[in-house]
């Protein structure tokens, strides 16, 4: 069963009987929106996003929606716009066409200021450039207190010291720079910034990419952990089959320039032939059975 990816109530990219069988599947379960618990609040929608480089179209039409609460998985093949996706979410990049709303706002039609307070509202740890190498860990993770809030140089260093120990990382790690640092110490630090202005939405890019098994396990405890804690709703980019079945709730899947959304369990099954390949390759079955079984219920 193809999630429809057209369930917009703004009329974008409607998908007609297949989308009312969808919502009647829907109602049975008592779930609605592509496996969403129907009562969640909706914390990121996109809606017929638009992206292209010139003749290259990235994004044709695609919707996603993210509830309150969970932690949404964006997985795809190399390329196929994952992190172009996000900077869209972010309001970073304009789609050609269509629209983002955080939070039932359409970040899409706002002013550079008005975006300016939005963007203080989430978190985020990009794919590439993690921190700023020229800074220690302490003053990457002031960077967005200085930007966004009016603080005193202590309380900037105590709220600071709250985050670094919050991701488990030591005292002494905070005069360091990320040179000085572990792979794993230095995704810990991207996350303590992300979380410097105490967000209710956290985007990671790749957060466990480069990492040995066991160091991403650990940080998917870490993030695991601060979610259910900070009430956090996490959208978080993986190739990571390991990181997908240990922490997502629903895995959005960006296919043919459009995104396939279900709840873990029901993604495994879809039979697109590229969702089948990558939950089921080489790589799925080296990992064993019975890992998917978690899914709503953590
Ligand atoms: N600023 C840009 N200018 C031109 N092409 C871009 C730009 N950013 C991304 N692309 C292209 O868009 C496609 C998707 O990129 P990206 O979102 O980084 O993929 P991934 O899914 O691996 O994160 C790629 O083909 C990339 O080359
Ligand atoms: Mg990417």
């Amino acid at each position: 069963m193809p999630a429809a990816s057209g369930h917009s109530d703004d009329g974008a990219n409607s998908q007609g009987s297949n989308e009312r069988s969808d919502v009647r599947n829907d109602q049975r379960n008592g779930q609605a929106r592509n496996g969403a618990p129907a009562d969640r609040k909706p914390m990121v929608r996109a809606i017929g996003i638009v992206n292209r480089f010139g003749a290259q179209v990235v994004h044709d039409h695609l919707d996603m929606e993210v509830v309150e609460n969970e932690v949404f998985g964006i997985v795809g093949g190399s390329g196929t716009g994952k992190s172009v996706l996000l900077r869209t979410i972010l309001g970073l990049q304009r789609p050609q066409e269509g629209s983002i709303r955080l939070e039932g706002r359409d970040i899409t039609k706002l002013s550079e200021s008005e975006l300016r307070t939005v963007k203080a509202r989430y978190g985020v740890t990009f794919q590439q450039g993690a921190l700023f190498t020229s800074l220690t860990v302490i003053q990457n993770v002031q960077l967005p207190m200085i930007e966004h809030v009016k603080l005193t140089p202590r309380m900037r260093d105590e709220l600071a010291m709250l985050k670094i120990r919050l991701v488990g990382l030591p005292a002494e790690a905070a005069q360091k720079y990320p040179s000085q640092l572990s792979g794993g110490m230095i995704k810990r630090a991207a996350l303590a910034r992300a979380l410097a202005l105490d967000p209710r939405l956290l985007f990671l890019d790749e957060p466990t990419s480069g990492l040995d098994p066991i160091s991403a396990a650990s940080f998917d405890e870490l993030m695991m952990e601060l979610q259910s804690q900070l009430k956090l709703t996490v959208v978080m980019i993986t190739h990571d089959l390991d990181t997908i079945f240990r922490t997502c709730n629903r895995v959005g899947v960006i296919v043919d320039k459009k995104m396939q959304t279900d709840t873990l369990e029901g993604i495994v099954q879809h039979e697109h032939p590229w969702i089948r390949a990558y939950f089921h390759g080489e790589r799925a079955s080296a990992r064993g059975p019975g890992r998917a079984e978690h899914g709503e219920s953590r």
